[in-house]
């Protein structure tokens, strides 16, 4: 068994004119939450149905599970869970239907078949509107069946397109908490697409940044906002002279510090670093009105990545 879980060479696919994704190069390990992250149009999508083997690539090739997505797709298919942009489930039938269905289809026994969906259904708190029909149940509640779905057979990789696309605040937290409590139960590699960076960062142990079909940068999520001089703060108050500032840049633990009107912004190397900046500020006769959280959130460093895009 190979301890990638994916891995791609060069992989391109072009829809006419359109370079959906250019030149993909990724490996993701087993057992982890990798994050797809990308605005609209980036080519998430893409790339989850390139590594599914249900779109060739143009050029370039990819691995899934130790399987080449051009000459395997079944064997990689019969090892993935896959929730797409629809949920796909079939709204007139019950949640338990639902499941059992599925369960058919993948040729599981009906006791094992059960036994799978109470244990799936219980795990998402579903278990007692089991005997409901979808058809009337909340997008939330939809989606989490969708995910239980794409569970079912034991997938050793499951690819989730946007898990939490239109589902309002908490129902996104009550998912991304099932997900991350799944993903260590069942010990599963998750494949996820989002455009919420808030998401990635709390969720993932990995991320790749997408746009136009480039991939920007691969990272845990907290190397991600350490490309970008770690930690900034900006400090507002009055009394800011140059040699505070010349004293400011000599500082050990600061990269750069700089006025912006009466906002000072400091980066730093560690958020350690925050106290002994004040402190000599504080010393210097600044008079300091406050201290806030500047860039370097993963939003920043997304923001960054795409805009320096040629
Ligand atoms: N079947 C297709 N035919 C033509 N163009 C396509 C096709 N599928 C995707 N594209 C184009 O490829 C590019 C990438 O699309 P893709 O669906 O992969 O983006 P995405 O990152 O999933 O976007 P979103 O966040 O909106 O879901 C877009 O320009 C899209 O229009
Ligand atoms: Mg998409």
């Amino acid at each position: 068994m190979t301890s990638r879980a994916i891995s791609t060479k060069g992989l391109c696919r072009q829809f006419g004119a359109v370079h959906a994704l250019e030149d993909l190069t990724l490996e993701i390990p087993r057992g982890i939450i990798f994050g797809f992250l990308g605005p609209n149009g980036s080519g998430k999508t893409t790339t989850i149905r390139l590594l599914l083997g249900l779109l060739d690539p143009t050029s370039g090739s990819a691995e899934v599970l130790g399987y080449d997505t051009r000459t395997n797709a079944a064997a990689i298919r019969e090892r993935s869970g896959v929730l797409l942009e629809h949920c796909g489930l079939y709204e007139r039938l019950t949640a338990e239907d639902n499941l059992d269905l599925f369960g058919r289809f993948w040729r599981i026994a009906p006791a094992a078949r059960r036994a799978r969906t109470r244990e799936l259904l219980t795990n998402l708190e579903l278990w007692d509107r089991r005997d409901q029909i979808v058809a009337g149940w909340s997008r939330g509640m939809k989606q989490k069946l969708a995910i239980a779905r794409a569970l079912l057979h034991r997938p050793e990789l499951v690819f989730l397109d946007e898990p939490t696309a239109g589902l309002d605040p908490v129902a996104a937290v009550a998912l991304r908490d099932h997900l991350s409590r799944l993903s260590a139960s069942e010990g599963v590699t998750i494949f996820l697409t989002t455009h919420n960076l808030a998401e990635a960062e709390r969720l993932c142990a990995l991320v790749g940044v997408v746009s136009n079909g480039q991939l920007l940068a691969v990272a845990p999520p907290a190397q991600l906002g350490a490309r970008r001089g770690g930690t900034r703060i900006e400090i507002t108050g009055s009394g800011l002279t140059d040699p505070m500032l010349a004293m400011l840049n000599a500082l050990g633990g600061v990269t750069a510090a700089r006025a912006d009107g009466r906002c000072l912004i400091v980066d730093l190397r560690a958020v350690a670093d925050v106290p002994s900046v004040v402190a000599a500020l504080v010393s210097a006769g600044f008079q300091i009105e406050s201290v806030q959280n500047g860039s370097g959130s993963l939003e920043d460093v997304f923001h960054a990545l795409v805009e320096a895009q040629p």
